[in-house]
């Protein structure tokens, strides 16, 4: 997936979400009381408020165009209290000088951007292996129900109508989702509409997302081969308990003491 092209409407895409996502991270962060790691920072959209909590937060992405935005925004909301530090890195083969961490984080599914079983057990490792003893992983990715991922209507999904403060023009957001069970992958398309003033639509952009989604006891596996102990599974951020209808899956795990 080419995060180069979705650097300038990430943050647009998110604007339609609520904080709870933000909020629950920063929770963690402040808990953990020590320099986190965050796996795929992208914008910095949880990592500069994790630095504003006063937090020495480590950031990694592989895509340079992200991690620019990341920076820009940083420079704009210092000075922080806590610190970010941004490196381009691969979350499969991530080998930082520190392995301290209290706390590493992939927040927003981007697990599931590692398209083979082996690029998501390489991205747990990766993880795992930055951990000091004691230190959490925490990550979600969504629930794969049989509604979303055998739904094969192949219509586009309104995501909603957003106004983007920098251009001054109001977006429409959607997704075409293209599952497949086989493989488990869904090649998506986010699709980008500005609405005119006479309430037509010209399509701006189409983002291409390419993801394969794993089931819960796929992840509990995965975990154990990692050596990591699961202690939590919240199906939604105010840490509600996971069952089976939930959208989303949060796992806290450790590394043994
Ligand atoms: C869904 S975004 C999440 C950004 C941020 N964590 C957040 O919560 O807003 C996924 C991010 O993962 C990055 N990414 C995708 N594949 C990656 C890889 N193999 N290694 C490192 N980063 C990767 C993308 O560039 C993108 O910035």
């Amino acid at each position: 997936m080419n995060y180069a092209d979705w650097s300038q409407w990430y943050d647009l895409f998110y604007s339609t979400e609520s904080s709870e996502e933000v909020d629950f991270y920063v929770e963690e962060a402040i808990t953990a009381n020590g320099p986190v790691l965050e796996i795929g920072v992208g914008t910095g959209r949880i990592a500069i408020p994790v630095a504003q909590r006063g937090i020495e937060v480590f950031g990694v992405d592989a895509s340079l165009e992200m991690l620019s935005v990341a920076e820009a925004k940083a420079s704009d909301a210092s000075p922080l209290t806590g610190s970010l530090t941004l490196t381009q890195a691969d979350m499969r083969t991530l080998q930082l000088a520190r392995t301290d961490f209290s706390l590493v984080t992939i927040p927003a599914r981007t697990l599931l951007l590692g398209t083979t079983p082996e690029d998501q057990m390489d991205t747990l490792c990766s993880a795992a292996r930055h951990l000091r003893p004691g230190g959490k992983l925490v990550f979600n990715v969504f629930n794969p129900t049989p509604d979303l991922v055998f739904d094969d209507s192949a219509e586009p999904v309104l995501i909603g109508d957003v106004a983007d403060p920098d251009s001054g023009k109001t977006f429409q957001l959607s997704a075409i989702n293209r599952f497949d069970a086989e493989s488990q992958i869904n090649e998506a398309t986010q699709i980008v509409e500005e609405i005119n003033a006479d309430g037509t639509t010209s399509v701006v952009a189409r983002l291409p997302v390419t993801l394969r989604y794993l089931f819960p006891h796929e992840i509990f596996a995965m975990l154990e081969e990692t050596n990591l102990q699961v202690e939590a599974v919240y199906g939604w951020f105010d840490r509600s308990p996971f069952d089976e209808e939930c959208d989303e899956i949060i796992f806290v795990a450790s590394r043994p003491a």
